[in-house]
């Protein structure tokens, strides 16, 4: 995002989804059994995740076409373009995996992931994504609550924030290796806006394993903030007293507030906040304060000034 993109985003050539998925797996089975690793019970990207619960939380726009929710991401680990994380996640590593809980809890949890998937039942979440730099997506997620992880950890009263990392592992991120950024990426959330039923911790999109490249094996979403606060890949979540430094803040102060609630009032000082494109459209579209779930997180900031709390 520090790096000027064209305003101009080509509408991708779209292949239907069914038929990408199936000239995908047949390629994923011939590598797999060239190479001799077809293993049984191993958990792959693309695979269709089961008892997923349907939800009340769907936007009704039309969502995406899963071409272009792989293929056009932000993931700095593997690179700045848009382009590199489908080409350059597909090898990291997602089993096995621990998510670490602790903090201001009194029963800190060191999940490995497939435990971490059971503590709730996962539910299908159509929500909107907006980007800072002013592009959109409709994504329906696979997720659960992240106030169901962060209950079982019992905050204590000094939980006033959740700061959230994601893996640091310059040799499967070589990414990392550049200094583009402060790694490991972090982000965070205060502790209200963690808990509320539209936060999610997500898993899985279009009914299958989240791919690498949308931040498997886990990743935050939280549809009425920019894009950036989801942060990806995630090993630790940790409730503390005083706000997080996020990566975004450190890097460019001016430009990145804590809060990043999509707001079409408060322009970001490369891109006006007041339009968006949805990726696949030709003209642009209004933003809507809270990217249109104002009705349901307004109330978090009642009394707050927006513009200096960006
Ligand atoms: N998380 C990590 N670890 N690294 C990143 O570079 N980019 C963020 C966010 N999470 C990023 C990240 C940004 S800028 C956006 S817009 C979203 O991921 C993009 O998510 P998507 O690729 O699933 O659309």
């Amino acid at each position: 995002m520090l790096i000027k993109k064209p305003a101009d985003i080509r509408p991708s050539e779209i292949t239907p989804p069914d038929l990408f998925r199936q000239r995908r797996r047949l390629l994923e089975l011939a590598t797999a059994a060239s190479v001799g690793t077809l293993l049984s019970g191993a958990v792959r990207a693309g695979e269709k995740l089961t008892g997923v619960r349907a939800s009340a939380y769907r936007a009704e726009d039309e969502p995406t076409p899963f071409e272009d929710v792989t293929r056009y991401n932000n993931f700095y680990e593997f690179g700045t373009s848009k382009e590199a994380p489908a080409k350059a996640a597909s090898r990291m590593k997602t089993r096995a995996w621990t998510v670490v809980v602790d903090g201001e809890v009194t029963n800190p949890q060191t999940y490995a992931i497939d435990d971490l998937l059971k503590l709730a039942p996962l539910e299908d979440r159509i929500y909107r994504l907006r980007c800072v730099e002013a592009w959109s997506m409709v994504i329906p997620w696979v997720g659960l609550p992240l106030a169901e992880v962060l209950k079982r950890a019992e905050p204590t009263g000094n939980a006033k924030f959740v700061e959230f990392t994601t893996l640091l592992d310059p040799n499967q991120m070589p990414g990392q290796r550049s200094d583009v950024l402060d790694w490991p990426y972090v982000e965070g959330l205060r502790i209200d806006e963690a808990m509320h039923p539209l936060t999610i911790l997500a898993v899985g999109l279009y009914g299958e394993v989240l791919p690498h490249q949308n931040g498997a094996p886990i990743r935050l979403v939280v549809p009425w903030k920019y894009g950036f606060k989801s942060a990806k890949s995630i090993v630790r979540i940790r409730l503390v007293e005083q706000q997080p430094a996020s990566t975004w803040m450190r890097a460019a102060p001016r430009e990145y507030g804590f809060y990043a609630n999509v707001n079409p009032e408060v322009d970001h000082p490369r891109w006006s906040q007041a339009k968006e494109r949805r990726i696949g459209d030709f003209f642009k579209r209004p933003t809507l304060p809270f990217n249109g779930y104002g009705e349901q997180v307004a109330k978090l900031y009642s009394g707050m000034n927006l513009r200096k709390f960006f």
